[in-house]
Protein backbone atom coordinates (compact mmCIF):
# COMPACT_ATOMS: atom_id res chain seq x y z
CA UNK A 1 0.00 0.00 0.00
CA UNK A 2 3.12 2.65 0.92
CA UNK A 3 5.30 2.28 -1.76
CA UNK A 4 8.11 4.19 -1.78
CA UNK A 5 8.60 5.98 -4.94
CA UNK A 6 12.12 7.89 -5.35
CA UNK A 7 13.43 9.35 -8.66
CA UNK A 8 16.24 11.98 -8.62
CA UNK A 9 15.62 15.09 -6.33
CA UNK A 10 11.86 15.74 -6.50
CA UNK A 11 11.41 11.78 -5.47
CA UNK A 12 11.96 12.98 -1.96
CA UNK A 13 9.26 15.10 -2.04
CA UNK A 14 6.94 12.73 -3.75
CA UNK A 15 7.93 10.11 -0.63
CA UNK A 16 6.99 12.41 2.16
CA UNK A 17 3.80 13.29 0.76
CA UNK A 18 3.00 10.20 0.01
CA UNK A 19 3.85 8.80 3.71
CA UNK A 20 1.60 11.23 4.75
CA UNK A 21 -1.28 10.69 3.02
CA UNK A 22 -0.85 6.51 3.49
CA UNK A 23 -0.58 7.87 7.26
CA UNK A 24 -4.08 9.50 6.75
CA UNK A 25 -5.25 6.61 4.98
CA UNK A 26 -4.69 4.24 7.35
CA UNK A 27 -5.98 6.46 10.13
CA UNK A 28 -9.17 6.62 8.55
CA UNK A 29 -9.62 2.84 8.30
CA UNK A 30 -8.80 2.35 11.75
CA UNK A 31 -11.60 5.04 12.59
CA UNK A 32 -14.32 3.09 10.47
CA UNK A 33 -13.40 -0.62 11.29
CA UNK A 34 -13.40 0.41 14.99
CA UNK A 35 -16.77 2.58 15.35
CA UNK A 36 -20.00 0.42 14.01
CA UNK A 37 -23.59 2.03 13.58
CA UNK A 38 -25.42 -1.09 14.85
CA UNK A 39 -28.86 -2.23 13.86
CA UNK A 40 -31.11 -1.56 16.69
CA UNK A 41 -34.88 -1.98 17.95
CA UNK A 42 -36.63 0.26 19.34
CA UNK A 43 -38.48 -1.30 22.53
CA UNK A 44 -40.68 1.62 23.77
CA UNK A 45 -38.92 5.34 23.41
CA UNK A 46 -42.09 6.98 24.84
CA UNK A 47 -40.53 10.33 25.39
CA UNK A 48 -37.21 10.72 22.59
CA UNK A 49 -36.96 9.43 19.11
CA UNK A 50 -33.40 7.33 18.67
CA UNK A 51 -31.58 8.26 15.44
CA UNK A 52 -27.94 6.51 15.89
CA UNK A 53 -26.33 3.38 17.89
CA UNK A 54 -22.78 3.34 17.61
CA UNK A 55 -20.83 0.36 19.39
CA UNK A 56 -16.81 0.89 19.77
CA UNK A 57 -15.23 -1.65 18.97
CA UNK A 58 -17.60 -3.68 16.63
CA UNK A 59 -15.86 -4.40 12.93
CA UNK A 60 -18.91 -7.38 12.29
CA UNK A 61 -22.60 -7.54 13.52
CA UNK A 62 -24.00 -8.95 15.99
CA UNK A 63 -21.69 -7.11 17.97
CA UNK A 64 -18.81 -9.85 19.84
CA UNK A 65 -18.17 -9.02 22.69
CA UNK A 66 -14.70 -10.11 24.76
CA UNK A 67 -14.56 -11.05 28.04
CA UNK A 68 -12.75 -8.86 30.06
CA UNK A 69 -13.03 -6.25 27.47
CA UNK A 70 -14.76 -3.03 27.45
CA UNK A 71 -17.39 -0.86 24.65
CA UNK A 72 -18.29 1.71 24.07
CA UNK A 73 -22.29 2.57 23.54
CA UNK A 74 -23.15 5.96 21.60
CA UNK A 75 -26.81 6.46 21.50
CA UNK A 76 -27.93 9.62 19.42
CA UNK A 77 -31.32 10.83 20.12
CA UNK A 78 -33.86 13.72 20.56
CA UNK A 79 -35.82 14.38 23.23
CA UNK A 80 -39.94 15.14 23.46
CA UNK A 81 -39.29 16.50 26.80
CA UNK A 82 -37.64 18.29 29.64
CA UNK A 83 -36.03 16.37 32.36
CA UNK A 84 -33.85 17.25 35.49
CA UNK A 85 -32.25 13.88 35.59
CA UNK A 86 -31.51 11.01 33.57
CA UNK A 87 -30.68 7.10 34.78
CA UNK A 88 -30.00 4.02 32.35
CA UNK A 89 -31.15 1.07 33.29
CA UNK A 90 -29.46 -2.15 31.34
CA UNK A 91 -30.82 -5.53 30.65
CA UNK A 92 -29.39 -8.77 29.13
CA UNK A 93 -32.12 -10.80 27.53
CA UNK A 94 -31.16 -14.50 27.95
CA UNK A 95 -33.59 -16.85 26.32
CA UNK A 96 -36.62 -14.21 26.43
CA UNK A 97 -35.54 -13.44 29.58
CA UNK A 98 -34.38 -10.07 30.88
CA UNK A 99 -31.93 -10.05 33.15
CA UNK A 100 -30.01 -7.11 34.70
CA UNK A 101 -26.97 -5.92 33.81
CA UNK A 102 -24.33 -3.61 36.12
CA UNK A 103 -22.87 -0.77 34.57
CA UNK A 104 -20.38 1.92 36.63
CA UNK A 105 -22.82 4.38 35.82
CA UNK A 106 -26.08 5.12 35.40
CA UNK A 107 -26.49 8.70 35.70
CA UNK A 108 -26.97 9.82 31.83
CA UNK A 109 -26.32 13.25 33.21
CA UNK A 110 -22.90 12.09 33.68
CA UNK A 111 -22.33 10.14 30.69
CA UNK A 112 -22.24 12.76 28.12
CA UNK A 113 -25.48 14.33 27.95
CA UNK A 114 -25.58 17.77 29.64
CA UNK A 115 -28.72 18.17 31.69
CA UNK A 116 -31.40 19.40 32.56
CA UNK A 117 -32.25 17.53 29.51
CA UNK A 118 -34.15 20.01 26.57
CA UNK A 119 -37.28 18.97 24.98
CA UNK A 120 -36.57 18.90 20.87
CA UNK A 121 -32.81 19.05 21.46
CA UNK A 122 -30.48 16.00 20.17
CA UNK A 123 -28.15 14.46 22.49
CA UNK A 124 -25.63 11.49 22.26
CA UNK A 125 -25.42 9.50 25.36
CA UNK A 126 -22.36 7.61 25.92
CA UNK A 127 -20.99 5.16 28.44
CA UNK A 128 -19.42 1.62 28.66
CA UNK A 129 -20.17 -1.69 28.26
CA UNK A 130 -18.06 -3.16 30.34
CA UNK A 131 -17.62 -7.49 29.69
CA UNK A 132 -16.62 -9.43 32.97
CA UNK A 133 -14.62 -12.45 32.45
CA UNK A 134 -17.02 -14.79 34.45
CA UNK A 135 -20.35 -13.84 32.10
CA UNK A 136 -21.01 -17.33 30.09
CA UNK A 137 -19.91 -17.50 25.99
CA UNK A 138 -23.24 -16.94 24.60
CA UNK A 139 -25.69 -14.99 22.48
CA UNK A 140 -27.97 -12.40 23.85
CA UNK A 141 -30.17 -9.21 23.49
CA UNK A 142 -28.28 -6.15 25.17
CA UNK A 143 -31.99 -3.96 26.32
CA UNK A 144 -30.25 -0.57 27.11
CA UNK A 145 -32.92 2.33 28.47
CA UNK A 146 -32.63 6.16 29.80
CA UNK A 147 -35.17 6.70 31.94
CA UNK A 148 -36.48 10.50 32.24
CA UNK A 149 -37.58 12.06 35.50
CA UNK A 150 -41.22 10.57 35.73
CA UNK A 151 -39.28 7.00 34.73
CA UNK A 152 -40.56 7.39 31.27
CA UNK A 153 -37.71 6.28 27.93
CA UNK A 154 -36.41 8.44 27.05
CA UNK A 155 -34.53 5.88 25.07
CA UNK A 156 -35.31 2.24 24.83
CA UNK A 157 -33.02 0.37 22.23
CA UNK A 158 -32.06 -3.32 22.07
CA UNK A 159 -29.42 -5.22 19.72
CA UNK A 160 -28.31 -8.40 19.52
CA UNK A 161 -24.21 -9.08 21.09
CA UNK A 162 -22.23 -12.71 21.26
CA UNK A 163 -20.22 -12.73 24.19
CA UNK A 164 -17.02 -14.79 23.35
CA UNK A 165 -13.86 -15.90 25.16
C1 LIG B 1 -21.59 9.91 19.29
O1 LIG B 1 -22.28 9.89 18.05
C2 LIG B 1 -22.55 11.18 17.53
C3 LIG B 1 -23.35 10.99 16.25
O2 LIG B 1 -22.64 10.25 15.32
C4 LIG B 1 -21.26 11.93 17.31
O3 LIG B 1 -21.53 13.23 16.85
C5 LIG B 1 -20.46 12.00 18.60
O4 LIG B 1 -19.21 12.59 18.37
C6 LIG B 1 -20.26 10.61 19.18
N1 LIG B 1 -19.61 10.72 20.48
C7 LIG B 1 -18.56 9.97 20.81
C8 LIG B 1 -17.96 10.24 22.13
O5 LIG B 1 -18.13 9.09 20.09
Amino acid sequence: MCRKARAGSKGLTWTMDFRVVCVFCLALLLGLSHSEQVKFADCGSTVGAVTMVEVTPCPNQPCQLHKGQSYAVNVTFNSLVDSQTSKAVVHGVIAGVPVPFSIPIDDGCKSGIQCPIQAQKSYSYVNQLPVKPEYPSIRLVVEWELRDDSSKDLFCIKFPVQIVA
